[in-house]
């Protein structure tokens, strides 16, 4: 059925065009007339979109199209400029090849094939002769023809005057032109479409429609929320930042409130604080940027907390704790420097936080690996909290995000007791691979942080771990830097 509203401006331009006239016996000359391009007048018929009221019929015609050979005449046959000049009586060669320049010899030869013409000796020197004007008079309806055909095809049959056919039999032996098969279609005009009121249909609401007040007699064009559109490159938040807001979605809809730290951290709040112990591997400068400006980051002031601490460490591992070791600057190697300052900032109350922030590890860069990445970090602090408790929150955030199964498996961290590895499924390698670490922080960190008398679960967690696996990235330079593709979108 023809919906008038879903038409397009061009289709009702055709049907309005078409409703004047009974009959169109070739649709491709109706659409070359018009100015309407055939293809889309083949579709737009052949979608039935005009079945009740056109009737049509296919044809196929014999039609003269220009060759190779004929499309790169530029336009004039060989012979043609000096049969004109011959026909208006010039024929002074001096002249015609002044006229004709460096294709003289190209017409002359053309003519002369046909033996039309010749170059007279003895007393005629200088002249060009002509043998048979009759072939000469040809030129003019060959060229026409020529022309013709080279704007359009040219049915079979349309100019069968004998000099027309004998024209065109000439063009196709000298290979210029050649004849094909064209489809068309012959549309009979049905009076369900004569009578078919056109209003007016207006596809865009204007200033002007408005101010006029004639928005209220036009008929709105319905929006097509099928209609293809143009594809727009507009700028898009990245995937890591995409992940961020998804997760932290997540968490605050959990009820957790986001903390944030700096970057720059004393080695205090990355480790001894965290009950690791001054000698601890992971403090080695290969494994932690150490800086040289500001060299130290100063201590918290509260004495008895320093105290506390390092009668932890004194105790527990032995040794002398150092308070210059415990100054030393450094880029922060997890968020747990965070959480660590926001227990103390608790002191026991409870509370439920995350952060999604940068840590930075003196590690080989590598495919899968870089000195930075982001870690998703979260704390609960509260009564009776189990690794039950743990292993429920973990599950209830991985499953928002699409992966289920997950795997804890023990592991160790000075600060926590017990500690969880957490692993996800990972469909298209078909195993569990690493995505956090986890547990419960050890009595030991927790009570020079005033929180001794609370339960804590705890973990941290790899952003680029979990983009990769959601958007099936494998290198992390497609989610990092200036090579990311902005269309990796899901
Ligand atoms: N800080 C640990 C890491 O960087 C993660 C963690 C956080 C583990 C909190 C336990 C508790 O791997």
């Amino acid at each position: 059925m023809l919906d008038l509203l879903q038409m397009t401006g061009k289709q009702r331009q055709f049907v309005a065009l078409l409703q004047s006239q009974p009959q169109v016996e070739s649709l491709n000359r109706f659409c070359a007339q018009h100015g309407f391009d055939i293809n889309f007048i083949n579709g737009f018929v052949r979608s039935g979109a005009l079945e009740g009221y056109v009737l049509w019929q296919e044809q196929i015609h014999p039609t003269w199209r220009l060759t190779a050979k004929g499309e790169d005449l530029g336009g004039q046959i060989p012979g043609m400029a000096l049969a004109d000049r011959l026909l208006n009586g010039i024929t002074d060669r001096a002249i015609l090849q002044a006229e004709l320049g460096a294709t003289f010899s190209l017409h002359y030869g053309a003519l002369r094939r046909e033996q039309a013409v010749d170059l007279a000796d003895g007393e005629g020197e200088g002249q060009v002769v002509v043998l048979k004007s009759s072939v000469l008079a040809a030129y003019p309806q060959r060229q026409a023809l020529f022309s013709q055909i080279a704007a359009g095809p040219l049915t079979v049959g349309q100019d069968e005057t004998a000099s027309g056919t004998a024209s065109l039999d000439w063009l196709q032996q000298q290979g210029y032109v050649a004849r094909h098969r064209t489809l068309d279609h012959c549309l009979t005009v049905l009076p369900a479409l004569q009578n078919l009121a056109l209003s007016d249909v207006v596809s865009a609401l204007t200033s002007e429609l408005i101010l006029s007040g004639q928005w209220q007699q036009v008929t709105l064009k319905p929006y097509d929320i099928q209609a293809e559109v143009p594809d727009v490159a507009y700028g898009r938040p990245t995937i890591l930042t995409q992940c961020i807001q998804r997760i932290r979605d997540i968490f605050l809809n959990m009820g957790f409130d986001e903390m944030s730290g700096g970057m720059v951290e004393s080695a205090f709040w990355n480790f001894d604080a965290l009950f690791t112990p001054q000698d601890h591997p992971a403090r080695e400068v290969q494994d932690t940027f150490y800086l040289a400006n500001p060299q130290t980051v100063s201590l918290p002031e509260d004495a008895e907390f320093i105290q506390q601490v390092r009668q932890g460490h004194e105790t527990y591992y032995g040794g002398q704790w150092t308070e210059a070791e415990a100054s030393r600057a450094i880029l922060r190697a997890h968020t747990t420097t965070t959480t660590a300052r926001r227990l103390y900032q608790l002191q026991g109350q409870d509370g439920k936080y995350f952060s999604i922030e940068r840590v930075f590890r003196n590690e080989t860069v590598d495919r899968t690996h870089l000195a930075e990445f982001h870690q998703i970090e979260g704390v609960v602090v509260g009564e009776l909290l189990s690794v039950r408790t743990l292993m429920g929150y973990l599950t209830y955030f991985y499953e928002r995000l699409g992966f289920k199964n997950l795997k804890f498996k023990p592991t160790y961290n000075p600060y926590t007791e017990p500690s969880l590895e957490v692993l996800a499924y990972h469909a298209p390698s078909g195993g569990y691979i690493e995505v956090g670490n986890s547990g419960l922080f050890r009595q030991e960190m927790l009570e020079p942080l005033g929180c001794g008398h609370k339960s804590t679960v705890a973990w941290g967690l790899g952003l680029e771990r979990i983009a990769m696996l959601l958007y099936g990235v494998d290198k992390l330079s497609d989610l990092i830097g200036p090579e990311i593709a902005i269309r990796l979108n899901p």
